[in-house]
């Protein structure tokens, strides 16, 4: 069988650049892809005076193809300003891997929204969010549908774990049919957290379990 990958992805899977961590990064997100329940976590910091990305690495719990695309907009992301990042398609990422089989362009979607979603995250978290739209219910089951069920590698909305959602006055509350003691619970809640906190109207998020 032929295999189905260019050589640069083969290099690039092999040798993955920027893989790991950053500690107190300025911007991160985790992106789950709803086509395959494999995800992508993304730290960038940036520089200030610029509005550059001063460094970014990435750690992906999905394919070959989502490691190669993680090396790849890594690589084109860095010393690129924000604006600039941000408009980096997966089209591009996939052309400078040398081409992605067609089922696999959700991989390289994937590690696009983990870096769209890492700038968007310290946008928000900085103040800089240009259009400021009052956050809704469906905002919120919108932001929900990127935390995948550990359960079934599906997203939480799509899963009904999510029960319940109420947005009120700067609080938004998610009800979700979990017990608080499963192994699970508090991964969930750190995620939820992690997606709706930084919602610039949003003052509290209070996670509730079944019981
Ligand atoms: Fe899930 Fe590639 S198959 S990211």
């Amino acid at each position: 069988m032929k295999f189905p990958y260019s050589e640069t992805v083969l290099e690039h899977f092999r040798n993955p650049r920027n893989v790991g961590q950053i500690d107190n990064p300025d911007g991160k997100a985790i992106e789950g892809s709803p086509a395959c329940g494999d995800m992508v976590s993304v730290y960038i910091n940036v520089d200030k005076d610029t509005n550059r990305l001063s460094d970014i690495k990435f750690e992906s719990y999905g394919c070959a193809s989502n490691i190669a695309t993680g090396s790849i907009i890594t690589e084109l992301a860095k010393g690129k300003t924000l604006d600039e990042a941000k408009n980096i398609t997966w089209k591009q990422a996939a052309d400078a891997l040398g081409g992605l089989p067609k089922l696999k362009a959700h991989c390289s979607v994937l590690a696009i929204e983990g870096l769209r979603s890492a700038i968007q995250n310290y946008e928000e978290r900085h103040g800089l969010v240009k259009e400021q739209k009052p956050t809704t219910v469906e905002v919120v089951r919108r932001r929900l549908r990127k935390v995948m069920n550990p359960l079934t590698g599906l997203s939480v909305v799509r899963t009904n774990l999510v029960t319940d959602i109420e947005v009120n006055d700067g609080t938004v509350r998610v009800a979700l049919d979990l017990p608080s003691g499963h192994q699970f619970a508090p991964v969930l809640k750190e995620e939820v957290l992690e997606k709706i906190e930084p919602l610039w109207d949003v003052q509290k998020v209070v996670v509730e379990f079944s019981e």
